[in-house]
């Protein structure tokens, strides 16, 4: 998938020796479809070399103002007008400082001071020592920036060059490329408080055995990532599945559909949207053995009694939360036929505002899906897409049908 595919980047380096990720992060952004223009300060081009950004952008790079080559020898107007975000990777405390004062003596601070504030967004990856990331002076320089209206990817924390262990690191290319995606994405949940289910549950027999079932939880990973995306806070509650946690949402690991239950409730109250997206085993041992279960040769197997699990969903939906209208409840129906009928009457038997249907074997383990929306007024299709994009879609309907 593309994601940034007719976008255009302008990718910043000021010098600081994360400028090697910034390598991979070029090329990272071009395989996604963004073209990409470098364009480095004379600190950057100590660390790291304009022939590697240019072999791997496909276009020369800037580093001067006084530059030639543009007829109207404007560099700072014409790049910073193409652009459809400008990305400082690394943004050192010098060039943090640089953006706070409006500097404009260098071609790389010139442009930022110089770009369209309601049209392109600036995002700014920091990379520095930690005593300098927490200095009063940058806390200073960061807030202010922001105030401007810049935007802070994030840092990381771990080793860095100097030795040091601490915050400040460089985010790494592919985290740096998930936040740039985000940052294309409409914030139509900014300030609200998403919960998500996902995947199976296992429902444990003994301490080795156990029933479970195939979900593979991507639509539910992908509709975490989605409202993430949208600026909302997302918990994702998650049974067994070996997906990596979408960028900046919070997971829970839950085995069983009763530890799946627990941790709902527990989030609930803080939640204004539930998308319950997770196959919960409809029945559990009703008595787990505490050893395991083994064969005694008589050949005889043995005979096991199952009692329903609750039904997360219902019980969310039938909350006070729910019912006062301040949690919007989101329901998922998997079906192999008659998908209107089942998802309807899904909806009316769960009791919530939206429900959202698909046909289970074309959409288990895949990474592409068809969603039917129902809700009180009927039913609307989404075409069959990647997950992610079904999901940012039904992020999208979530946000237009809940209060302002
Ligand atoms: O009843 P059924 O399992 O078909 O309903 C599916 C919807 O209900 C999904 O949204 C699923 O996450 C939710 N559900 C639940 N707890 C259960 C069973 C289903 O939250 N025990």
């Amino acid at each position: 998938m593309s994601e940034l595919s007719g976008k255009h980047i302008v990718l910043g380096l000021s010098g600081g020796i994360a400028c090697y990720k910034s390598a991979e992060l070029c090329r990272a952004l071009v395989k996604e479809g963004a073209t990409v223009q470098v364009v480095m300060t004379e600190a950057a081009e100590r660390f790291i070399t304009p022939v590697t950004m240019q072999a791997l952008s496909n276009r020369p790079v800037y580093g001067s103002q006084w530059d030639t080559r543009p007829a109207n020898n404007m560099a700072h107007i014409n790049l910073s007008r193409e652009a459809d975000a400008i990305v400082i990777a690394p943004c050192s405390a010098d060039f943090m400082a640089r953006l706070a004062q409006g500097r404009a003596d260098e071609l790389l601070s010139l442009l930022c001071l110089a770009r369209p504030l309601g049209s392109v967004p600036l995002l700014l990856a920091p990379a520095m020592n930690r005593e300098m990331w927490s200095h009063p002076a940058t806390r200073r320089n960061l807030a202010l920036v922001e105030r401007d209206g810049g935007v802070l990817l994030g840092v990381g924390t771990g080793d860095q060059a100097c030795g040091e262990t601490g915050d400040g690191r460089m985010l790494e290319p592919p985290e740096l490329l998930d936040e740039i995606i985000a940052a294309f994405q409409p914030k139509v949940l900014a300030g609200r408080t998403v919960l998500v289910t996902a995947g199976p549950t296992f429902e444990g027999m003994d301490p080795i055995r156990g029933i479970t079932n195939h979900s593979s939880g991507k639509m539910g990973f992908a509709v975490a990532r989605a409202a993430r995306e949208a600026g909302a806070e997302v918990t994702l509650v998650a049974g067994p599945v070996a997906l990596p946690t979408p960028r900046g949402v919070r997971r829970i690991d839950v085995l069983s559909g009763l530890q799946m239950l627990a941790a709902c409730e527990d989030l609930a109250p803080r939640a204004d949207i539930f998308v319950a997206t997770a196959a919960v085993a409809d029945w559990r041992p009703a008595q787990a053995s505490a050893q395991k279960i083994k064969k005694d040769g008589s050949g005889e197997p043995p005979v096991l009694r199952f009692i329903e699990n609750p039904d997360i969903l219902l019980t969310l939906a039938q909350g006070e939360r729910a019912r006062s209208g301040a949690l919007f409840c989101v329901g998922f129906a998997a079906e192999s036929h008659d998908l209107l009928a089942h998802a309807q009457a899904k909806r009316a038997r769960k009791g919530v505002p939206l429900l959202v249907g698909n046909i289970g074997p074309a959409a288990f383990g895949r990474d592409d899906n068809q969603l039917l929306l129902v809700d009180e007024r009927g039913a609307r299709e989404l075409p069959r897409a990647s997950k992610l994009a079904l999901a940012r879609q039904l992020v999208a309907e979530i946000a237009s049908r809940i209060p302002a």
